[in-house]
């Protein structure tokens, strides 16, 4: 039986400002810049969608999804589904993620998108558990910080469900394996 969703963490009306206040600054800084936006499929779509909506600056944007793999000679790593198709060169790159957990996709991704050699890359991530870091990652642009627990909603699944949910929450505990 799945796990239920234990508590609310953060509010549909937190993450609402939250976005709003992100979208503010991004677009202050990226005034006058060749911006791509790149959603990280599929748990960034709901903070994707809405944070472009709030952007005052024209953007180009593009989709990749990533996957973790495990096997016996390396503990986990990660590897690209769906890539890009946009040419990054001398792009002001800003990937849009749910979650930085233990940094592994997001290092994966940056190192990725360095190879375009675009003029800049820069990271705004909806949450980030610094509790579980592996890998050290800069987060430019952040949402919340939020203790080791797993969440769900607002893009983020448990076994591909509560995407939909509104809000974040955590799940009902012993049930959730974190990292698995
Ligand atoms: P990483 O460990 O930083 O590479 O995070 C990889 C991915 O794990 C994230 O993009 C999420 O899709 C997923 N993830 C990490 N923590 C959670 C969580 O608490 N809930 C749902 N997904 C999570």
């Amino acid at each position: 039986m799945k796990p239920s969703v234990q508590s609310i963490l953060i509010t549909e009306s937190q993450i609402e400002k939250r976005v709003h206040e992100l979208g503010k600054q991004i677009s202050k800084d990226y005034d006058k810049s060749d911006l791509v936006l790149i959603c990280v499929l599929k748990g960034a779509i709901l903070f994707f969608a809405d944070l472009i909506r709030t952007l005052a600056v024209p953007a180009r944007y593009e989709f990749v999804q990533l996957a973790s793999y495990h096997n016996d000679t390396k503990s986990s790593g990660v590897q690209m589904i769906q890539g890009l198709y946009q040419d990054l060169f001398r792009a002001d790159v800003l990937i849009v993620e749910d979650i930085v957990d233990t940094g592994m996709t997001l290092d994966f991704l940056l190192n990725h998108i360095e190879s375009f050699e675009p003029t800049s890359v820069k990271v705004c991530s909806l949450l980030d558990k610094p509790d579980r870091r592996e890998v050290p990652v800069t987060i430019d642009y952040l949402g919340f910080k939020i203790p080791n627990s797993f969440v769900v909603g607002y893009g983020l699944d448990f076994a591909q469900h509560y995407r939909n949910l509104p809000y974040i929450g955590v799940l009902d505990g012993d049930s959730v394996a974190l990292g698995s």
